[in-house]
């Protein structure tokens, strides 16, 4: 494993990379990072290739989709205080595989047969090697973290899937009539910690001051409240293949996301619909007209609005950080999360 020795020496995109790169750009001004974010993939192959089999090419294929959000936050948050650096580099790796991890782990719980428009592990290989594979990949974030000594980054990242596995326990033991807070409450855990834990280690390899790595970490925190509420819609109306995932999956596995709240709360059609929450079997059978009558209803708005104040936080957060094109590109980012289709 080793970056070439200029990293910050420019390296050129060819039309190949600027295809991955456009597949998992999100943010509009993607050329900003594009050499970054060239590095990260060009490591990520590298981890890949020595890796294990059958892990490295369970791995490859994982990586043949995503947004790299995880990564981009990392590397803007170090950007908005210094010039590229490795560990800024080293540290977006160990946060794409930390995050993949924990989506081959997610799709293991939430019985999810397809992820980044393919099958998933679990259900090309079953959940024993699932989790392994998840294993694994946690196991080679924390690899790369020990190796370039990026201890900080490190101990915001363990403490980042502390939260999320807490997350997670909420969700899977909680009311299926969960209230507005206590679902903010999940998702600030199974969600937004990585990211905080993102900006956080982002902010520290840019060497930035320790009043502007909460900052941004508060960023992170809101952003990925934001950007869950968002997943959560997609679920409701967004299209398959856009999002690379099945959609309507979360009322089948009886999950009570926010769309859901402010529908079964507020909706006179939803007493009709209320008693059958928990029968999983029942639920499956009426999910399409519950979908139906959901976005025939306020709360599809409602939940853009909520994600919104959300965004609009983030975006506060940021405010007294110094100017750059990086924290424009973190600004624009908060939006995107939102206008987001995928
Ligand atoms: C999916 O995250 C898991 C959630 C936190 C909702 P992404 O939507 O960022 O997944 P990829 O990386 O683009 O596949
Ligand atoms: C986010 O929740 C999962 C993680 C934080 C790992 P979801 O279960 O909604 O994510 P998707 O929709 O499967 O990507
Ligand atoms: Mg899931
Ligand atoms: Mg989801």
């Amino acid at each position: 494993m080793g970056l070439p020795r200029g990293v910050f020496c420019r390296i050129k995109i060819s039309p190949d990379d600027k295809n991955i790169l456009e597949n998992t750009m999100i943010g509009r001004d993607s050329d900003l990072i594009a050499e970054e974010i060239k590095l990260v993939e060009r490591e990520l192959m590298g981890i890949i290739e020595q890796c294990n089999e059958p892990f490295g090419s369970m791995l490859k294929n994982m990586f043949s989709g995503g947004k790299r959000l995880r990564p981009k936050l990392v590397l803007l948050s170090g950007l908005c205080f210094s010039s590229a650096n490795s560990e800024m580099i080293y540290s977006a790796v160990a946060a794409e595989l930390i995050h993949t991890a924990s989506l081959i782990h997610d799709d293991i719980i939430d019985e999810s047969y397809f992820r980044r428009n393919q099958p998933t592990i679990n259900y090309i290989h079953g959940n024993h090697i699932a989790v392994l594979a998840g294993d694994f990949a946690f196991a080679k974030a924390f690899e790369i973290l020990s190796v370039h000594n990026l201890h900080r980054c490190n101990h915001y990242f363990v403490s980042a899937i502390q939260e999320m596995c807490q997350g997670e326990v909420m969700q899977a033991v909680g009311d299926p009539l969960l209230e507005e807070n206590h679902y903010f409450e999940i998702i600030e855990k199974k969600t937004a910690s990585l990211m905080w834990a993102c900006c956080k280690a982002g902010a520290v390899c840019g060497k930035a001051g320790e009043e502007y790595v909460e900052k941004m970490g508060l960023y992170g925190r809101y952003l990925g409240c934001a950007f869950q509420i968002v997943d959560d819609l997609l679920d409701v109306i967004g299209d398959k293949v856009e999002v690379g995932k099945p959609v309507g999956h979360d009322l089948e596995e009886g999950k009570i996301t926010l769309p859901y709240i402010y529908f079964f709360r507020e909706s006179p059609l939803s007493s009709k619909y209320r008693p059958i929450l928990k029968d999983k079997h029942l639920l499956s059978k009426v999910k399409s007209q519950i979908i139906a009558d959901l976005k025939r209803s306020e709360a599809i708005s409602k939940t853009y609005a909520k994600a919104e104040e959300f965004s609009q936080k983030a975006r506060d957060a940021l405010k007294e950080l110094p100017e750059s094109v990086y924290k424009k590109f973190l600004i624009e980012l908060s939006f995107e999360v939102v206008n987001r289709k995928k």
